[in-house]
């Protein structure tokens, strides 16, 4: 897109050992267990990916797609899903998997929805987390990494539908002509 910058922010090998750090976590915490990976759609999708083909237990997935109004950027309180769940969450396990977390609100959202599905227990996976944005609480409770106020793309996660294809994370910064 003409009149932004990439700045690169995460190299592939720093994603790889941060996938495979949670993948490791995870496959020790859900040993046993029937877990279900419920991601959300676009952003998480190739960090799902990733990360399922790195755990060592066997899992279900599934996909759930949020719509949230508000102006550009910015979540604000509207959040509708536009397609649900599909498999049975009764008395499963499920993880959430997100890509950022900002200020907490699509979390919040999905988390007490799928709360209403009865199952065994409900926990989120999140790459990225943007923890001075927070307006609502909400803690991941597996973190690939903090990252600072910026807007991120790359490795699945878009500026108006740009980037997902990368595989390395950046932050975008406007050009500016006046300096050049
Ligand atoms: P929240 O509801 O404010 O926490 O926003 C989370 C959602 O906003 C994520 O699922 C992303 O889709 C999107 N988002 C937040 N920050 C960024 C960013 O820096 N780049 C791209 N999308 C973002
Ligand atoms: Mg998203």
């Amino acid at each position: 897109m003409e009149g932004y910058r990439l700045n690169r922010l995460i190299t592939q090998e720093q994603i790889a050992s941060i996938v495979q750090g949670l993948a490791d976590q995870i496959s020790k915490d859900y040993n046993g267990r029937e877990l279900v990976l419920v991601c959300i759609l676009k952003g998480a999708f190739v960090f799902l990916s990733d990360l399922m083909r790195h755990l060592r237990i066997p899992v279900q997935v599934d996909f759930v797609r949020l719509a949230s109004y508000g102006s550009g950027m910015k979540t604000c309180g509207k959040i509708e899903i536009t397609k649900d769940i599909e498999i049975s969450l009764e008395k499963k396990d499920v993880l959430i998997i997100e890509d950022i977390i900002d200020s907490g609100r699509t979390l919040q959202f999905l988390r007490d929805r799928l709360t209403l599905l009865n199952p065994r227990s409900i926990k989120v996976c999140a790459l990225l987390d943007k923890k001075t944005r927070r307006e609502v609480e909400m803690e991941a409770d597996y973190l690939g990494t903090e990252v600072d106020d910026l807007f991120i793309v790359g490795y699945g996660i878009d500026f108006n539908e740009h980037y997902r294809h990368l595989p390395e994370i950046y932050y975008v910064t406007p050009i500016d002509h006046s300096k050049e």
